[in-house]
């Protein structure tokens, strides 16, 4: 195991388990809908890639690169779209699919962004909640786990771009920050 592991949050057999049940509520619930997965990169890739394989339902993908954290810990509170959508959402039932939702900015941003694109529906499924950080209003349909206020890494979470190939969700020892 990498080195600079502190401690394991979630573990591989814990992540499965959720996105298998993540992925039968999104079932049910999209049946008779338009279903548009929206992924943020770089986060959502590990997790939106086993979630979509967990969703018995047609469906389409596109994925939007916006600018949160640079190479730190801490949010600049500016939101950027330095990728935007290639396909026309007029219509569809988007369901952005995110790593963590922290402050909240980035999709408070998003969601207003794409219902003013005329999405029939946006809703949110996010691997993880931070929400004791939580500064903008961002409602969530679908959340994996709930965690406390540390800074996290593994399956597709980063700390300065590296860290998101590890199978589970862990904290970093803290020199590793400095
Ligand atoms: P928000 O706008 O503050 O909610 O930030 C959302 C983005 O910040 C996430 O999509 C992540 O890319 C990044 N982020 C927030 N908290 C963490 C963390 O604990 N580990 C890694 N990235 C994080
Ligand atoms: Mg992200």
């Amino acid at each position: 195991m990498n080195n600079n592991i502190l401690k394991i949050l979630i573990n591989e057999d814990e992540i499965k388990e959720k996105v298998k049940e993540l992925g039968k509520a999104i079932t049910e619930d999209y049946k008779d809908k338009d279903l548009m997965i929206i992924g943020i990169l770089k986060g959502c890739v590990i997790f939106l890639s086993d979630l979509v394989r967990e969703i018995d339902l047609p469906l389409t993908m596109d994925f939007m690169v916006v600018s949160s954290y640079g190479s730190s810990t801490k949010s600049s509170g500016v939101v950027r779209i330095i990728k935007d959508l290639e396909k026309d959402i007029t219509g569809k039932d988007v369901l952005i699919v995110e790593d963590i939702v922290d402050t909240g900015l980035t999709l408070n941003y998003i969601v207003d962004y794409l219902k003013s694109r005329n999405a029939r529906s946006v809703k949110i499924c996010t691997l993880l909640d931070k929400a004791e950080r939580r500064k903008a209003k961002v409602d969530l349909e679908y959340v994996g786990f709930h965690i406390p206020d540390e800074f996290v890494v593994g399956y597709g979470l980063d700390y300065a771009e590296a860290y998101r190939n590890l199978p589970f969700v862990c904290v970093l020892k803290p020199e590793v920050y400095s």
